[in-house]
């Protein structure tokens, strides 16, 4: 599928590797809904750096997908301001640290609600849109540690895992039209507070002795969208090597 003048909504756009998606996005030719959270001042800079750097038709919407009709309402509200759906990248994620002993229902229920349930509802009211646009391409942006869990964030983990078997079973649900393609990235991008010696770590644990970057994950999505039009199902590694270590 070409993006050149295609409709794509990016969850949790406004920063860090979401932004990096959808600049990528932009730049290669995607008209861009921007779903933001609680960043609405990124969402907007972000906005308006698409608009004047490729000239592209841009808005922002805003969901907390924790909320699972808010996260339905959002596909309709994309279609009502382009008028078709073409790509969806769930890339909006809960990550935490939670360790096993003090892990809450609350804790477990804000991981699965964003990182899982969200995507599948949101799915479920983009593929008839898509459908109606003659196809469609939805990304679902998991984690490497989906196969290999941290001890320490066990929902967030779980919902990854969740999130790739939803990715299998909507690639079966969705094809012919639709097809349904997970990234899982290692390291690209850590959180500000992550402790040096710990990065040190993560660098050493991989291969390619190297942080990853958001523009790693932001170009398979470009090539899932644009270059795998016979590729539906796959859960594609962007890590590193880290997975095979
Ligand atoms: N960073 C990495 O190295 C790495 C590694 C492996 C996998 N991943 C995956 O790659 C994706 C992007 O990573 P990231 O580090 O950029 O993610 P992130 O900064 O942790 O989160 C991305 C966005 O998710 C949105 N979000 C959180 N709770 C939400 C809610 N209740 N409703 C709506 N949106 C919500 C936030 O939007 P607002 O700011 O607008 O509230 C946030 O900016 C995630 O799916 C992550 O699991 C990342």
């Amino acid at each position: 599928m070409r993006l050149q003048g295609k409709v794509a909504l990016v969850t949790g756009a406004a920063r860090r590797v979401g932004r990096s998606i959808a600049l990528a996005l932009g730049e290669k030719g995607a008209r861009l809904a921007l779903h933001y959270n609680r960043s609405k001042r990124e969402a907007q800079r972000l906005a308006a750096d698409i608009r004047d750097g490729f000239g592209r038709d841009v808005a922002i919407f805003k969901a907390d997908l924790s909320d699972a009709r808010q996260a339905a309402r959002l596909a309709d509200a994309v279609v009502r301001r382009f008028g078709a759906l073409h790509a969806l990248v769930n890339n909006a994620s809960v990550y935490e640290v939670n360790r096993f002993g003090q892990t809450s229902p609350r804790d477990w229920d804000d991981h699965l609600d964003v990182n899982l349930r969200a995507p599948f509802f949101l799915s479920q009211a983009a593929a008839p849109r898509m459908r109606e646009a003659g196809g469609g391409k939805i990304i679902n942006i998991a984690d490497w540690a989906a196969y290999r869990p941290y001890t320490d964030r066990i929902p967030y983990c779980v919902s990854k895992a969740g999130l790739i078997a939803l990715n299998t079973a909507l690639a079966k649900e969705l094809a012919p039209d639709i097809q349904v393609n997970a990234i899982l990235p290692g390291a690209v991008l850590l959180p500000d507070d992550y402790p040096p010696r710990k990065r040190a770590a993560v660098i050493r644990a991989a291969p390619l002795k190297r942080l990853g970057t958001p523009r790693d994950v932001a170009e398979a999505v470009i090539y899932l969208i644009e270059g795998g039009d016979f590729i539906t199902g796959v859960a594609l590694p962007v890590d590193g090597g880290r997975m095979i270590a």
